[in-house]
């Protein structure tokens, strides 16, 4: 099965983006054949200044790396180094109708808020497609949140198949059992946007401080507590052992503790989980190199089988006819 999915470089990686959408990418990358790529032109339609999209990027792929996606088992590449699939969303625009998009949140949500869009976020699903059907992809591990984008791309697949033949891979989305909804510092879903989040790298001392003051009830202490309505509870399972979670599960069962004991208990989990990471992130950032190698090799790899879907494409829709006969597929 080729599994594919895609990251914006948004912002720093937080637990919400690796419980919720990376770590899949890495369950998956040693069962099946793996492209995963760094969205930096979907990014384009938030991120305007170029220093900072460049840096992004470059977290991207290290926190990646660092995290465990292995570039022997699967293709990692950034998207833009793909022109293809910015052609291939050419060929999609076409014919796409104008009600699709204008029912997706990404637009719909900005614009409700009274925020002017541009072209290039109310086209974005388009785009997004032009990624999926680019690879012949077959899975999309995607968080709840990009499953209406899956469906816009399985439409536009369906209708340009049905009018010029068999030329893309439906594809399905994914959704991975246990790719939580990590609640963030103030009990909301963790979002950059909320300004509730917590790193995973950067510095653990500023990140135990973060944790110390995540948000609880003032319920007194000696009431049981329900552990699985309480996000600092739902934060520890995230990275503990499951002799600890049954542990931790009890003390909120029986009552009589406090909020702090547990906040030390996640930091110290948070800790021995991310610690190897932060070694091999280190040690990446020590080599530029190989980084960049990697992003290259990727990228090679995709581009060679985007190129042939391209072609594929073109020539159903009756482009590339003064090309040679020989080139003819
Ligand atoms: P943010 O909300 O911080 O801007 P993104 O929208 O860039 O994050 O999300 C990137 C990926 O991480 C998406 O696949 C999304 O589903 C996943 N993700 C983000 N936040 C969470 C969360 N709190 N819980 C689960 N998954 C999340
Ligand atoms: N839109 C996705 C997000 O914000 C990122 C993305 C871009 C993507 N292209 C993709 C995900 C293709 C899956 C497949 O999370």
């Amino acid at each position: 099965m080729r599994v594919l999915s895609g990251i914006q470089p948004t912002g720093r990686f937080h637990w919400g983006n690796y419980f919720g959408a990376i770590k899949q990418y890495i369950d998956l990358q040693d069962a099946h054949d793996g492209y995963y790529f760094i969205a930096d032109l979907h990014a384009l339609t938030t991120i305007r200044e170029p220093d900072v999209l460049r840096g992004y990027v470059r977290d991207a792929a290290l926190d990646l790396l660092a995290l465990g996606l292995n570039p022997e088992r699967a293709t990692l590449f950034v998207q833009s180094d793909i022109p293809e699939v910015s052609q291939l969303c050419w060929l999609l625009m076409t014919g796409a109708p104008l009600g699709l998009l204008e029912r997706c949140h990404a637009y719909k949500d900005k614009t409700a808020k009274g925020m002017k869009a541009d072209v290039g976020l109310f086209t974005y699903p388009i785009l997004m497609a032009a990624d999926i059907l680019a690879y012949d992809s077959n899975w999309v591990p995607v968080g709840e949140d990009q499953v209406q984008h899956i469906e816009v791309c399985r439409d536009l697949a369906r209708s340009f198949n049905a009018h010029y033949g068999e030329v893309f891979t439906m594809p399905e989305a994914k959704i991975v059992p246990g790719a939580a909804k990590v609640p963030g510092t103030d009990g909301e879903k963790m979002s950059k946007s909320y300004d509730n989040t917590l790193a995973l790298f950067g510095d653990p001392k500023e990140l135990r401080k973060k944790i110390m003051r995540i948000s609880t009830d003032s319920r007194p202490m000696e009431d049981p507590k329900d552990p699985e309505s309480d996000h600092l509870f739902l934060l520890y399972r995230l990275f503990a052992s499951s002799e600890q979670i049954e542990e931790v599960k009890a003390i909120y069962l029986r009552g009589g503790f406090g909020y702090g004991d547990i906040k030390k208990r996640l930091a110290d989990a948070a800790d021995a989980y991310l610690e190897p990471a932060r070694q091999r992130r280190a040690a990446l950032e020590g080599n530029p190199q190989l980084v960049d190698d990697i992003l290259k090799k990727g990228a090679t790899k995709a581009r060679q089988v985007a190129a042939a879907v391209l072609e594929r494409a073109e020539r159903a829709c009756g482009l590339k006819n003064s090309l040679p006969q020989s080139l003819k597929k």
